[in-house]
């Protein structure tokens, strides 16, 4: 039986709500005016975020968008290129904000599962002349989301991180999922994060929060990041009402080896009925991309039949679905999933 009203949703990791425990935080939260620095939930929950990824400084966010467009503020200048995969979250899932406010746009790389070699930003970044545009950031996404939750291994982002600092770049990591890296790889957050200038992630993903991004770094950067925030409308208030949810998930961050779990079960059994259906190798996280071509019947119909039974999932075009686990779907969830594959075939 799924955790809410009966519904297993399987669209995606936003979809959690909050616990008993996360609503009692909201409701018996100390609160105080954040935009002067004075609720104390948001500062413990700043200190706390910052001291897992081993920065000196983070500022509470409401999104992880504005979590990465804060980064590429404060550390680009208009006319700037920034680095970073062609199918990076901060390039075509966030309203074009880098070039709308930012002014700067983007150099992109294949960079298929989010990963970019150190040869390959080498050669990108290799510009001398004054008509080209400055190269300044590299932006790493880990976990990759579109890719299906792949991890950029660490090698490789050490390596080619170096190339990008000898180019005079900085880095931020889209970590908007890094604790499913941490929980993949045994690789800590503070590892990854030690490579890059600022990092952020998200509370209301697989951490299961129902509100929240934080962006880490030093204190000056984070510093001018406080003022764009500002600038942007998103200078809150009493806000550790979402600040104490947001505290109870980071402690929890463990739990999320469980979403794994759940994701490689469900990837298995729908590769042990349809082998072509999943790629098992690259199910490293909480989700599973499905290409249900190698269904015998419509995805429309599959889409329906588990509607009928509470199952709801999402699909990333005419033939392929993805699936993503998270607190409040389960090994039952999935058994039931499967049950309605099995039905139609
Ligand atoms: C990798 C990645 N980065 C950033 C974001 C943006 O987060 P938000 O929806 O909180 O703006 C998302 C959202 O799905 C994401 O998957």
């Amino acid at each position: 039986m799924a955790f809410i009203d009966g519904i297993a949703d399987f669209r995606s990791d936003t979809v959690t709500r909050p616990t008993p425990e996360m609503r009692k935080a909201m409701a018996e939260a100390e609160v105080g005016d954040d935009v002067y620095g004075e609720d104390p939930t948001v500062n413990a929950l700043e200190e706390e975020s910052a001291a897992a990824v081993g920065k000196p400084a983070a500022v509470f966010v409401p999104t992880g968008s504005m979590g990465n467009q804060l980064a590429i503020g404060s550390l680009t200048r208009p006319g700037d290129e920034v680095v970073c995969v062609e199918a990076a979250h901060v390039r075509n899932y966030e309203v074009a904000a880098a070039a709308a406010v930012s002014g700067v746009q983007f150099r992109t790389l294949p960079g298929p599962g989010g990963r970019m070699t150190a040869e390959e930003v080498g050669a990108a970044i290799d510009r001398s002349h004054y008509h080209m545009p400055r190269i300044s950031m590299l932006v790493w996404e880990n976990t990759h989301n579109v890719s299906g939750g792949t991890v950029v291994p660490y090698d490789m982002m050490v390596a080619t991180t170096a190339v990008a600092r000898q180019g005079g770049l900085s880095v931020h990591i889209d970590g908007a999922r890094i604790f499913n890296a941490v929980a993949a790889t045994g690789t800590s957050a503070v590892e990854f994060a030690g490579l890059a200038d600022t990092i952020q992630f998200c509370f209301s993903k697989g951490l299961g929060a129902p509100i929240g991004s934080i962006l880490c770094g030093s204190e000056d950067v984070i510093e001018e990041a406080r003022y764009i925030r500002k600038r942007l409308g998103g200078g809150m208030r009493q806000v550790g009402v979402i600040a104490a949810p947001a505290r109870i998930a980071l402690r929890d961050r463990d739990r999320l080896s469980e979403d794994h779990e759940v994701a490689r079960l469900l990837a298995e059994g729908l590769a042990n009925r349809y082998p072509e259906a999943v790629d098992l190798a690259s199910v490293e996280t909480n989700m599973v991309v499905v290409d249900a071509g190698a269904f015998p019947f419509p995805v429309a119909e599959l889409v329906d039949g588990l509607a009928g039974r509470g199952v709801v999932i999402g699909t990333l075009g005419p033939r392929m679905i993805r699936l993503v686990t998270h607190r409040d779907v389960n090994a039952d969830d999935v058994v039931r999933l499967l049950s309605v594959v099995d039905e139609l075939s």
